[in-house]
């Protein structure tokens, strides 16, 4: 690639594109510079109508949000399932049927596959059908995930993933990608990602340099050829997990993995009432840990002013003070992941 000279939009980025669309077994894929990119050129794109509702839930990491604002959208927060961290489809109907009765315009949802496992895609597809609403899906922690023999990031009009280095499938820096069947909104994502030319130097939009570069796609096309074997490593280590913490059930909530689904394992979250107690002993142990999220995205200040308070989205509220990521990575060892397993036991035995 180096010695090719072509450092952008050239063969590499041509070669992962076609084949993370094949993988996933849709019509068009764009590699752009980042997932946070990747959906906000879906929504902008989409051209919907500005100051209308977008449904997106609470928990969750804030690009999900933030994108919604810069398409000249507003966030609506709903809450999620206790079980799985997904958006509730219980919430979205309650939010839907509270914005429309005061007559607001709501454009679509974003349905956020949080941690690897795929939101509640087939009722919320159905739920945007039956409304003519437009779904998004945000697959930034969850691309190889699928429901049945459906694949996540192929439930909406187009979907968006991430290459951050922690997700599944990573680069060696920023990237990230947008899946679509719709031809036109492909054909104008590439043209935004291109400040809007439509030819050279002649721009038809208001666009932006959203483009992936060709070291990243090099790296995403070698890194590829591992990724169902890396998948696999992952669910080992979470059933070694769900095995040995399966005597801990009064102390920790495991998570839960619905029948037919199928996670991309991206975080192993669990949720327990001594989250700071535990954290502080794992990290003596020399046990890294990670909170994903500590508070959600309805109660961060930069939101205050969309009307959300305290208690607005219990679920949401009480799960984010709950969380905590134990490591995973498809190549942590069996002997370290047996030294997770018995420090945390050893940390309930107090109990
Ligand atoms: C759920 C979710 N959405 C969006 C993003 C944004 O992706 P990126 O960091 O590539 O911009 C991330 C990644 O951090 C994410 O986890």
């Amino acid at each position: 690639m180096l010695r090719s000279g072509i450092y952008l939009n050239g063969p590499q980025t041509r070669a992962i594109e076609e084949t993370l669309s094949s993988y996933l077994g849709v019509k068009y894929a764009v590699g752009v510079s980042s997932g946070t990119e990747a959906l906000y050129l879906i929504l902008k794109a989409l051209e919907l109508p500005k100051e209308s509702y977008f449904l997106v839930p609470s928990f969750t990491f804030i690009a999900s949000a933030e994108v919604i604002i810069r398409a000249g959208m507003i966030p609506y927060f709903l809450d999620i399932e206790e079980s799985t961290y997904n958006l509730s489809v219980g919430s979205l109907e309650d939010a839907y049927k509270k914005l429309t009765k005061k007559r607001k315009k709501v454009s679509g949802v974003l349905a956020v596959s949080l941690f690897g496992l795929p939101a509640d895609l087939e009722k919320i597809e159905i739920f945007c059908k039956e409304r003519e609403l437009i779904l998004v899906e945000d697959i930034c922690q969850a691309f190889g995930a699928q429901i049945g023999d459906r694949k996540a990031g192929t439930f909406g009009i187009a979907s968006a993933t991430s290459f951050y280095p922690t997700k599944p499938l990573s680069a060696f820096g920023d990237g990230g990608m947008v899946f679509t069947n719709d031809e036109k909104l492909a054909f104008k994502i590439k043209i935004l990602k291109e400040h809007g030319q439509t030819k050279p130097y002649f721009y038809e939009y208001h666009g932006q340099n959203g483009r992936i570069d060709e070291i990243q796609c090099a790296v995403l096309q070698v890194k590829f050829k591992y990724f169902e074997k890396e998948l696999n490593l992952r669910k080992k280590i979470v059933e070694k997990y769900l095995e040995g913490f399966k005597d801990l059930s009064s102390y920790l909530k495991l998570p839960y993995f619905p029948s037919g689904y199928k996670s991309s394992y991206a975080l192993f979250t669990i949720r327990t009432k001594y989250r700071e107690e535990l954290k502080k002993f794992l990290q003596k142990n020399k046990i890294e840990t990670g909170i994903y999220y500590s508070l959600p995205l309805h109660l961060q200040p930069v939101y205050k002013k969309l009307g959300f308070k305290k208690g607005d989205l219990p679920v949401c509220e009480k799960v984010s003070e709950e969380v905590l990521s134990l490591p995973l990575y498809p190549y942590l060892r069996d002997e370290e992941v047996e030294y997770i397993i018995t420090t945390v036991k050893s940390f309930y035995q107090k109990f």
